[in-house]
């Protein structure tokens, strides 16, 4: 990112799932912006991994907490505001998928897909526009996928979860306007981390998604920090409800 600057010099933001992938990209960016962060995760170590990593002092603030349980969110949220004083953007980052046809699904596991994407969504989004609407400003930015715009085998459960989240975004957007709250997404194509792992290093797979990519390759988590980091700043103020597809152009053709 070297070389663009997007003002968020001493904001405060909350990235979910920040301890590791395209959430610790995101934190680790906007630290070197000169934000402060607080992120989540469930694990206890994989927040001591980022810190150790991210090496932020008391500028990063981690918090143990599952997104779709609302004593969490809610302890989450007052943790970040107790440490930082304030909150300027939320990053809804954390997502899951369960590897399952819909039909093979078991309840059990829609409802699992459903609850870490949507639900947790809903949560965390719903207490960030509560602590928004009194400060009279802030940025909501959740993470889709185009998963969201194209049935994708293996990816249904969480594909109807991340539309779900677009909708939100949607409807955020206009309950949050008149508070000068902007809510929008970011839905990246496949991006090289653990979570889609299984797809990006199963060589015929990756040959099939890159050939459907124009840009030629998959992300880096990288390539999804910058469009981020754009909506969160005063540069996006006149954008809201929107969606920015992050996909090096797969949805273009
Ligand atoms: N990678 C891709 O190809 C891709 C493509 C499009 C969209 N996305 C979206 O991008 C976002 C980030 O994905 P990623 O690839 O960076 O995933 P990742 O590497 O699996 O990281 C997920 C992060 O979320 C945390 N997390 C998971 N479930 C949680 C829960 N219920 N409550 C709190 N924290 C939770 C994880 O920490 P713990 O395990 O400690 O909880 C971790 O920090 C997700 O929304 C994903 O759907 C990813």
């Amino acid at each position: 990112m070297a070389g663009i600057r997007f003002g968020l010099e001493d904001q405060v933001f909350l990235v979910t799932g920040g301890s590791r992938g395209i959430g610790l990209a995101i934190a680790r960016e906007l630290l070197a912006q000169g934000a402060r962060v607080a992120i989540c995760g469930r694990k206890a170590e994989g927040l001591q991994a980022a810190a150790g990593e991210l090496a932020a002092g008391k500028r990063l603030h981690g918090v143990a907490a599952h997104i779709a349980q609302e004593a969490d969110v809610e302890r989450l949220f007052a943790e970040t505001l107790a440490v930082f004083g304030r909150l300027d953007g939320v990053v809804n980052n954390v997502g899951m998928n369960i590897a399952t046809g819909v039909v093979d699904a078991e309840p059990g596991m829609w409802r699992k897909v459903i609850d870490s994407n949507l639900n947790g969504t809903f949560l965390c989004a719903r207490k960030a526009g509560q602590i928004m609407r009194s400060q009279g400003r802030g940025k909501i930015v959740s993470i889709s996928s185009l998963a969201a715009h194209r049935a994708a085998p293996a990816m249904g459960i969480y594909g109807v979860a991340k539309a779900g989240i677009e909708m939100l975004t949607r409807v955020l957007a206009q309950e949050l306007a008149p508070f000068n709250i902007q809510v929008n997404a970011v839905a990246p194509g496949m991006v090289r981390t653990a979570f889609s792992q299984l797809f990006w290093s199963n060589p015929e797979i990756h040959a099939h998604l890159v050939k459907s990519i124009p840009l030629g390759r998959i992300a880096e988590p990288a390539d999804v920090v910058a469009p981020t980091l754009y909506l969160l700043s005063a540069g996006a103020d006149y954008i809201t409800g929107q969606v920015l597809l992050v996909d090096g152009g797969a949805s273009a053709v």
